[in-house]
């Protein structure tokens, strides 16, 4: 496929994923264009009472759509909290998200169907891969498309593409289980990418991988970004991939700063 009608492809499957959500506009806020994220002021406590954890106490955002940022910041600081929370995995405490041009949460959520909200509009790349065993490698990665609609053949073959270009085309036919933990990372992130969607947030991606296939995940990520406008928030402590990203934000007991970034261009 040539890299003008896949674009085009990219666009309409973003497209599809936007128009089957209801849109909840609120009344004197400047939105994000679609496929963007914007976070103001949001809050995670954990528990209750004298074992509280309060892991975020006020975390601001804004990613746009095509763009790549890094969100870096010490053990415990609260970045996979941050993803899963904008990710639907978990609820906030209070603050505002919007994916899109609609606003998900307000102190409670906006969206009825998180279910249908996490697997059409956002990829989940988490710390540690979890593949479904029983499936082999190609439809770890087709399942997502097909659960959306698409023939098996074009599922599988879509899958394929993805897994050829994180260099892991070779384990297609295997079980999760026969990979090692590199290979398992990278069918974990074919997977997230195999619905294309609008949002892709990456927790650690490229952790447990060499300089070469961190770089080539990073080239993906950055492609993914370009060609289809997604946003794509990766959290990482990876020396290799930081210098790739133009915005970093920082993360410090609960908090955001954000910070220019070097922007090397990784093709
Ligand atoms: N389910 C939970 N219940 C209670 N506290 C939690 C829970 N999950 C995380 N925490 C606490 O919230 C804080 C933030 O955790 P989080 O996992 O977001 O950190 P992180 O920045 O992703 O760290 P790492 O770099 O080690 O992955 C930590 O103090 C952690 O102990
Ligand atoms: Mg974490």
């Amino acid at each position: 496929m040539s890299a003008v009608s896949r674009s085009a492809g990219l666009a309409a499957a973003v497209g599809r994923a936007q128009a089957v959500q209801p849109s909840v506009p609120l009344a004197g806020v400047a939105g994000v264009a679609v496929g963007g994220i914007l976070i103001e002021g949001l809050r995670k406590v954990y528990g209750r009472g004298d074992t509280a954890v309060e892991a975020l106490k006020s975390v601001n955002m804004l990613v746009h759509p095509g763009e790549v940022v890094g969100l870096v910041g010490p053990s415990g600081s609260g970045k996979s909290t941050l993803l899963k929370c904008l990710g639907a995995i978990i609820e906030p405490t209070a603050g505002r998200m919007q994916l899109g041009s609609e606003w998900i949460y307000d102190d409670g959520w906006l969206v009825r169907d998180l279910r249908a909200l996490r697997r059409d509009r956002i990829g989940f790349v988490f710390q540690a891969p979890y593949l479904i065993p029983f499936l082999n490698v190609t439809d770890n990665v087709a399942l997502l498309p097909m659960l959306a609609g698409m023939a098996n053949t074009r599922a599988r073959d879509r899958a394929l593409e993805l897994l050829t270009a994180l260099d892991v085309a070779h384990r297609a036919a295997a079980r999760p289980s026969q990979l090692s933990g590199g290979e398992q990372q990278r069918v974990s992130i074919a997977r997230a990418l195999a619905n294309r969607p609008p949002v892709i947030l990456a927790d650690e991606p490229t952790a447990p991988l060499d300089s070469e296939r961190a770089l080539a995940v990073v080239r993906i990520l950055h492609r993914m970004a370009r060609e289809a406008q997604t946003a794509i928030i990766v959290v990482t402590h990876d020396e290799k991939i930081i210098p790739t990203f133009k915005r970093i934000y920082h993360i410090r007991d609960g908090q955001t700063h954000e910070e220019a970034g070097q922007g090397v261009p990784v093709e």
